[in-house]
């Protein structure tokens, strides 16, 4: 086993504002998994990679990667494991804007010591392997978006780490930009190192060779348990709609549950919280036009016989 989650909380903001991000999460990978994370947004996804990319702390539970206890582990220790064992990838790429894709890539191995002309010999070498041998020289600028997730994934194999972990890699990326970005992780992971990709669509999750899902911060490794949360969520957006008054269709419209449960949970939790929002704006649009209602019928009675588009021209005749 690679690594281990066990008993994870993560509370931001401290004392009566204390808000939990994550709760009770446990999770076990092995080595040479390929791994997606799902959820809907606000569920505690970065939360979550953060925690696993040593960025950040739990507030209680226990971490362990590769044997080790994390959560016992200083500041100095943590940056260290970051730089050997874990390599990130971003929405937004976090490439340096002053820097060629070159000296991105290479930027890892200045922490790790490397001397300059190893460093980019190397950096040259993984640019290859993602395809930008010609765009060495260039500025993040003078990338198109999957240019620079393609920098960005160099960067984060160079020092060979044993995860890669990845937040929403496509999330800002066209359909084949997108569908490049899954192709190296699938090779990345072919080659030996785990992945583990954090994501709301399930179309990208579905890249992974496994799935949990991530619901109100917390995890569920198994299908059938994340059906019922989400169905929990729908049940209380539907509540949220009915104390409307109007009840909304929509939020009560059940949902088949068919071929692909992991999926499709996934999905509902996304739903679900959609249908909440928009029973938060169906509450707002309901408390506005009150008059509105009542006068609109009468105008449409009180119109003349519908004869539209006439002034289009004859094609009624
Ligand atoms: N730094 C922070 N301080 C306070 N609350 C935060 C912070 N980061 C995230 N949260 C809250 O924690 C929850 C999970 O957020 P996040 O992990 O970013 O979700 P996701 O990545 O799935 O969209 C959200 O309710 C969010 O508002
Ligand atoms: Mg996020």
């Amino acid at each position: 086993m690679i690594l281990e989650l066990e008993n994870i909380c993560k509370n931001y903001g401290h004392g009566q504002v204390e808000v939990p991000a994550l709760t009770d999460v446990n999770l076990q990978v092995e080595a040479g998994e390929y791994l997606a994370i799902m959820g809907p947004s606000g569920s505690g996804k970065s939360t979550l990679m953060n925690i696993l990319g040593c960025l950040d702390r739990a507030t209680s539970g226990t971490y362990i990667l590769e044997g080790e206890n994390i959560s016992e582990l200083s500041d100095r220790q943590l940056s260290n494991v970051r730089l050997n064992k874990i390599g990130f990838v971003f929405q937004t790429f976090q490439l340096l804007p002053q820097e060629t894709a070159l000296e991105n890539v290479a930027l890892p191995l200045i922490y790790a010591g490397v001397p300059r002309h190893e460093r980019l010999e190397r950096a040259a070498e993984a640019l290859r392997k993602v395809g930008l041998d010609d765009r060495k020289e260039f500025l993040p600028t003078q990338l198109s978006g999957g240019q620079k997730q393609r920098v960005a994934i160099a960067r984060a194999m160079i020092n060979e780490p044993t995860i890669l972990l990845a937040d929403e890699p496509t999330g800002a990326l066209d359909q084949a930009s997108g569908a490049q970005v899954m192709e190296l992780f699938r090779t990345i992971n072919a080659e030996g190192a785990t992945v583990i990709m954090i994501t709301h669509d399930a179309n990208v999750a579905s890249n992974a060779r496994r799935m949990v899902t991530i619901v109100d911060g917390r995890l569920y490794d198994d299908a059938a348990k994340a059906n019922e949360e989400a169905a929990r969520a729908r049940e209380a957006a539907a509540k949220t709609a009915e104390e409307t008054e109007k009840p909304a269709e929509e939020a009560t419209k059940p949902v088949e549950i068919t071929a692909r449960p992991m999926e499709e949970a996934a999905k509902l939790a996304e739903e679900a919280a959609k249908l909440a929002e928009e029973a938060a704006k169906l509450t707002e649009a309901i408390a506005i036009p009150a008059e509105a209602e009542s006068v609109g019928p009468q105008v449409v009675d009180a119109g003349e016989p519908a004869m539209p588009e006439t002034a289009e021209g004859g094609e009624r005749a």
